[in-house]
């Protein structure tokens, strides 16, 4: 059973759910959450640590016994290809090394559908490549989650295709179970699927697709 969680991108739409229900759960003692800016909720059982570059976190000081990362940014807010690339896989690749060196055994990475190492798409090459380096560290259990589109109500930053997906999917919501193999997941869906592995996290290596975790996050 998974007690203490450090929690990556809690500042995020998904990050935003997942740590407000471990927050609620009986099971989980402690959330270890950093992030650049100060989370605006307060908790007993939540630590909130501030820093600027994932070089400079230091993890030393906390105990863990799983890592969530709802981590992300994109080719826009990185500022291009290059950019995008360097930030995402720099930062990933960073932080699995430092749990791996505090002895974390337990890993639930978000990735995204269609990660692939020959993907024509960057961001989809990117997600396949921090993927294979995770695998690589041999966590003893890591699941690594390939979510289409994430719904959710996100405050601030429009991201105007995600609205015009999340108008559609509304729309044609009786389409879902026969596409639910790429339909839109609500985060709060996945972020239950994510207290579900904090509860019981099998040793292996777990790929779940977009269908599965429909299927799993009920
Ligand atoms: N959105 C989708 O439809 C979708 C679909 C498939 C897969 N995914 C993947 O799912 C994951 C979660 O997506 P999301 O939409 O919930 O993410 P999000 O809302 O964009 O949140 C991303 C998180 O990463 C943090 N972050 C970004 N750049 C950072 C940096 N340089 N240093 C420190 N923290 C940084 C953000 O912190 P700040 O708040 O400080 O920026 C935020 O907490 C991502 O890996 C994404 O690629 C998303």
């Amino acid at each position: 059973m998974v007690r203490k969680v450090l929690l990556i991108g809690a500042t995020g739409l998904t990050g935003q759910e997942v740590l407000s229900q471990l927050l609620k759960s009986e099971s989980i003692d402690c959330v270890i959450a950093p992030s650049r800016r100060a989370l605006e909720i307060t908790h007993s059982k939540l630590i909130n640590p501030l820093f600027q570059s994932i070089d400079e976190l230091d993890l030393a000081p906390f105990d863990v016994d799983l890592l969530i990362s709802c981590f992300g940014t994109t080719k826009k807010r990185a500022g291009g290809s290059r950019a995008f690339r360097e930030l995402e896989k720099g930062f990933m690749e960073t932080l699995l090394a430092k749990v791996r060196q505090k002895s974390v055994e337990k890993v639930v990475l978000i990735s995204s559908m269609g990660a692939n190492e020959t993907s024509l798409f960057d961001y989809l090459r990117v997600k396949a490549e921090i993927e294979s380096f995770a695998t690589e560290l041999k966590f003893q259990s890591l699941y690594l989650l390939r979510p289409s589109f994430l719904l959710g109500r996100r405050g601030g930053e429009m991201r105007t295709a995600e609205r015009v997906i999340q108008y559609f999917l509304s729309k044609f919501s009786f389409l879902k179970g026969a596409f639910l193999g790429v339909w839109g997941i609500e985060v709060i869906d996945l972020s239950r699927f994510i207290l579900k592995i904090c509860r019981n996290p099998v040793p292996g290596i777990h790929v779940i697709d977009n269908k599965m975790l429909h299927l799993l996050s009920r």
